[in-house]
């Protein structure tokens, strides 16, 4: 089940004047993924990145980009992103009811990038069994989506450890990627509970040295990780 941490800094805390350099910056450090936060100001309150910027995203890093969408309409907008070179594109299940978090999938993975579906916190987990076997990855928001810098919404890990279980349940194993509020003191308590991919935006785009928060962040959840593994084990 587990495979080792790594850590998606969300570029919404980068210095977007400077954005190559912070690219730069945590890939030097380490990072597993860039993490690009779309929102629309619909779905979610803030309107933040598009298209162009991942556009502009695909020519100047070979780290795979995790696209986040916060968006009303992903079914119309996913071409874009896909044509655009995300590698891997998250869907909202508040935002594709039923049938269209399915076809989501189908449209991702036709494209030969990877699928993933997230749930807002008041979201059961429950709502992505349909599609669970299909999945490449769920992400948790363990904040209420639209703002970077929130506080990690205490529990949050326990939903992070009903996913594993759920999609244990039906023979997947789906990277587990947990969003919000995750530094040094939060990472230790997803990273136990079986998260693979930890976002980060203020705690290591927002840091002073990004490859050094990364370090630390890593260091952190693989340390919580072991411990939680041993205990099962003894
Ligand atoms: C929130 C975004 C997050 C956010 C994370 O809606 O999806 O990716 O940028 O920022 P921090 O790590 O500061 O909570
Ligand atoms: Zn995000």
């Amino acid at each position: 089940m587990f495979q080792p941490v790594k850590i998606a800094p969300s570029i919404l805390s980068a210095d977007f004047m400077n954005l190559q350099r912070d690219i730069e910056a945590i890939q030097a450090g380490g990072a597993g993924y860039v993490h690009v936060d779309v929102m629309d100001g619909h779905f979610v309150p803030n309107l933040t990145m598009g298209v162009p910027v991942v556009k502009q995203l695909k020519k100047i890093t070979d780290m795979p980009l995790d696209v986040h969408l916060m968006i009303s309409n992903p079914l119309e907008q996913l071409p874009w992103f896909l044509e655009a070179g995300a590698d891997i594109v998250t869907v909202h299940a508040e935002a594709a009811a039923g049938y269209q978090l399915e076809r989501a999938v189908e449209m991702i993975h036709a494209a030969g990038a990877k699928a993933a579906a997230s749930v807002k916190p008041h979201t059961p987990v429950e709502v992505l069994a349909p599609v669970m076997a299909q999945l490449d990855m769920v992400l948790i928001m363990s904040v209420e989506p639209g703002f970077s810098g929130q506080s990690y919404i205490e529990g949050s890990e326990r939903k992070v450890a009903r996913t594993v279980e759920l999609a244990r349940a039906v023979g997947a194993a789906p990277l587990i990627e947990v969003d919000g509020g995750i530094g040094v003191k939060t990472a230790p308590l997803v990273a136990a509970a079986g998260a693979d991919v930890l976002v980060c935006g203020s705690a290591v785009c927002g840091a002073d040295d990004s490859a050094a928060a990364i370090a630390q962040v890593t260091q952190a959840a693989e340390a919580a990780r072991a411990a939680a593994l041993a205990s099962k084990e003894a």
